[in-house]
């Protein structure tokens, strides 16, 4: 998978200041789940701190119940607290899981930093097995830098 074709229109979305930051982060959803055939469901998850909650913020794909996760639940809910990439192969090796459809096989979820500050992270579904290489994690890491810049 080639992600370089990807990046200046990520740039674009993320630079136009047209739409409010909300309305870019759904587009820059839609952008990567329309382009990269295994990204089923791309969703953006920020914390509320003080209530140590995730909130689903944008997304593009099929609409979920879970828009509010405590920290520490589910995949989503471990990185808030590990601040570490999570790359899930197989959802049904993981305990802590949190299902949104049984069609989802594999996950990735990359931690979102400003200013050295896990603030929220970027989550990708995928119905296929074992979909994510590295080459997923640095350019998931780069697309958060980027969304960062415009926090
Ligand atoms: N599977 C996630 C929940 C969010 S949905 O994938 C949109 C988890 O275990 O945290």
């Amino acid at each position: 998978m080639s992600f370089s074709h990807l990046k200046p229109k990520v740039t674009t979305i993320l630079a136009n200041d047209r739409e409010n930051k909300d309305q870019r982060l759904k587009e820059v959803c839609e952008l990567l789940q329309s382009s990269i055939g295994y990204y089923d469901w791309v969703g953006f998850y920020f914390a509320n701190e003080a209530e140590k909650t995730l909130h689903l913020k944008a997304f593009a794909g099929e609409p979920t119940d879970h828009t509010v996760i405590p920290f520490g639940k589910g995949i989503c809910g471990q990185v808030a607290v590990s601040n570490s990439n999570f790359v899930v192969p197989d959802v049904k090796a993981q305990d802590n899981y949190i299902a949104c459809s049984i069609t989802v096989k594999a996950e990735i979820v990359i931690p979102l930093f400003k200013d050295g500050k896990n603030i929220g992270q970027i989550d990708i579904d995928s119905h296929m097995e074992d979909p994510f290489s590295e080459e997923d994690e640095r350019f998931l890491e780069w697309v958060n830098e980027e969304v960062a810049n415009i926090l």
